[in-house]
């Protein structure tokens, strides 16, 4: 296939575990990536205020020139994607389905517990997607909102990330949970001390990977991205890739380039409330 572009969005830097499936999965597309990061976190907000953000990323992208939108954010998949799949023509993938199934594929007795933010605990996206999957399961969802805070500071591995961790999934465990969602993008920075407070009788499900490979098979069923040269060259990196911000530049080019052992080349701050301003990254 030849390189095309690919949209994604989050609050924060959550969706960068998205973001690297797509590299790993679809390495000939471009990628632009939406860090809402002004508005972080997404999780206690409204259905209003979630649909109003996500619109207006989508929109942007859009006018950046993606051809194909994968949510990489659950709280705007569970709250914002059926609402928006009506207002564009773009195609759009989600992480809820893709997720639901990978975990009923995974379960070993039918007892799935889910991690998520409020929003989406609320929206009950995933207890609905399993169940449509396989009625017989039991759905256990646990909004976890002091995550998201922990892991835009950049905590994952310190004490004070083990005790939030621990009052969550302790219960869990309890309840007799076989497999665990990571309801949320930015979960998966969080692994390592989930599988360690689980232990190895949970399997943990990250829904990227099944929710990349979805939009793949979409992207590939539809004939999309073939040629597409219309994307600017301004600020992108030698692949092309770009990452807006919506807050500041500096600790979320750092976790790019940690995290995905790419130079970022130019992160760019757009408040898409305003007219679109530029700083180098
Ligand atoms: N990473 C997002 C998600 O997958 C949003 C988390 C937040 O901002 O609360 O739900």
């Amino acid at each position: 296939m030849a390189q095309g572009t690919v949209g994604l969005f989050d609050s924060g830097v959550g969706g960068l575990t998205v973001a690297a499936e797509v590299f790993r999965m679809l390495p000939e597309q471009r990628v632009i990536y939406f860090g809402d990061t002004a508005h972080v976190p997404y999780g206690g907000r409204s259905v209003n205020e979630l649909v109003t953000l996500a619109d207006r990323i989508i929109s942007f992208l859009c006018t950046q020139g993606a051809r194909y939108i994968i949510f990489a954010c659950n709280t705007s998949s569970a709250v914002s994607l059926q609402v928006l799949r009506d207002r564009y023509q773009v195609p759009m993938t989600g992480l809820i389905e893709p997720g639901a199934a990978e975990a009923v594929r995974v379960s070993t007795a039918g007892r799935i517990g889910v991690i998520a933010t409020e929003a989406t605990v609320r929206a009950g996206a995933y207890a609905r997607a399993i169940k449509e999957i396989s009625p017989d399961c039991e759905v256990f969802s646990k909004a976890t909102p002091q995550l998201v805070p922990l892991v835009e500071a950049g905590e994952i591995d310190t004490p004070r990330a083990e005790g939030v961790l621990r009052a969550y999934l302790e219960p869990l465990k309890e309840i007799g949970i076989d497999t665990l969602i990571l309801g949320c993008t930015h979960y998966p920075f969080l692994r390592r001390p989930i599988a360690r407070i689980l232990g190895t009788g949970v399997r943990l499900v990250d829904p990227a990977a099944a929710t990349v490979r979805a939009a793949m098979l979409n992207i590939r069923r539809l004939g999309l991205l073939p040629g597409d040269r219309s994307h600017p060259k301004t600020g992108a990196n030698s692949a092309g890739h770009l990452f807006y911000v919506s807050g500041p530049v500096g600790p979320f080019a750092s976790v790019v380039r940690r995290f995905l052992g790419c130079e970022p080349g130019l992160v760019v701050q757009v408040n898409l409330d305003h007219k679109p301003k530029t700083t180098g990254g």
